[in-house]
């Protein structure tokens, strides 16, 4: 695949940095790593690279500051894929702004490309794409299935859920590589899904991305948040060996009336505030 540079007098950035959504397997890796080989063999950029907004390493502001120490200081940031949903659109010169902030970053501009969808050349790329589909194999009712496992009829019976947020808030704050990191420990401990203990389950924003990176566990109702290797380790020793919630970790969740209109906490002490916490005056804020 190489892609066409548009001709033209636009000023030419010092580094691109192509955004890309992440997903299960190799598979989103590798086709954003075939988009980043085609944009750098068209020869007009100097740095190319390839950053995931979510459920994937490296993560934006890793790169950012990856273009910056090779000698960048004019960087496009160029999302591409379909659709860009609201929040992120809002978000992102967010997280460009903090990036730059975090790492005194005052003489290096950045500017955000417009979303893949709303330019007028992706009709042309699509209709590519479909002339192209008529060498492909069909799919037809009565073709033979390629694969069929008993196990996706049974529900597993697992001692704890553990939602791990990867979303696009806590991804920038390093969660893809803490989710592998409790990934590890877990099975280094005899933990993992196989063994009916924890199963990890990775999910897009939970909402209270200022406490990020963050998880909570079930049945317990536990929300951790600020997560780092260490509490990962703490959570994996004391919660998932012992069943008991690290309490340091653990972050407030607002009080719950129960059906009788008294105040109670929630499971396990997870509920440890008066009132819900909202993260830094000033932060983002989501919109969802
Ligand atoms: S991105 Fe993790 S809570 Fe919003």
């Amino acid at each position: 695949m190489t892609v066409d540079t548009p001709e033209c007098s636009a000023r030419i950035p010092d580094a691109v940095v192509l955004l890309g959504k992440g997903g299960y397997g190799d598979w989103p890796q590798q086709e954003l790593d075939r988009m980043v080989d085609a944009v750098r063999a068209g020869g007009r950029y100097r740095i190319v690279e390839g950053a995931f907004i979510d459920q994937g390493t490296p993560h934006l502001p890793k790169v950012l500051r990856a273009c910056v120490d090779a000698g960048a200081r004019r960087i496009v940031i160029a999302p591409v894929f379909v659709p860009v949903e609201r929040s992120l659109r809002e978000w992102l010169p967010k997280i460009v702004r903090r990036s730059l902030k975090k790492y005194h970053l005052d003489d290096v501009e950045v500017v955000l490309a417009d979303a893949l969808g709303d330019h007028p050349a992706l009709g042309h790329a699509v209709a590519r794409v479909v002339d192209d589909a008529a060498q492909k194999e069909e799919v037809r009712a009565n073709a033979p299935p390629r694969d069929r496992a008993d196990t996706w009829s049974h529900i597993p019976e697992h001692r704890y859920h553990a939602l791990f947020c990867v979303g696009p808030r806590c991804a920038t704050l390093g969660s893809y590589e803490l989710w592998q990191h409790l990934r590890d420990r877990l099975a280094e401990r005899g933990l993992n899904e196989d063994s009916g203990r924890v199963l990890v389950v990775r999910t897009g924003c939970l909402f209270p991305c200022n406490l990020g990176p963050v998880m909570v566990v079930y049945p317990d109702g536990a929300w951790y948040g600020a997560l780092n290797r260490r509490a990962v380790d703490e959570i994996v020793d004391e919660h998932f060996v012992h069943g008991r919630p690290v309490e340091p970790h653990l972050r407030p969740r607002p009080r719950q009336r129960d059906q009788r209109g008294q105040v109670g906490a929630a499971p396990n002490g997870a509920c440890l505030g008066e009132t819900g916490e909202t993260g830094d005056p000033g932060e983002f804020k989501p919109v969802h």
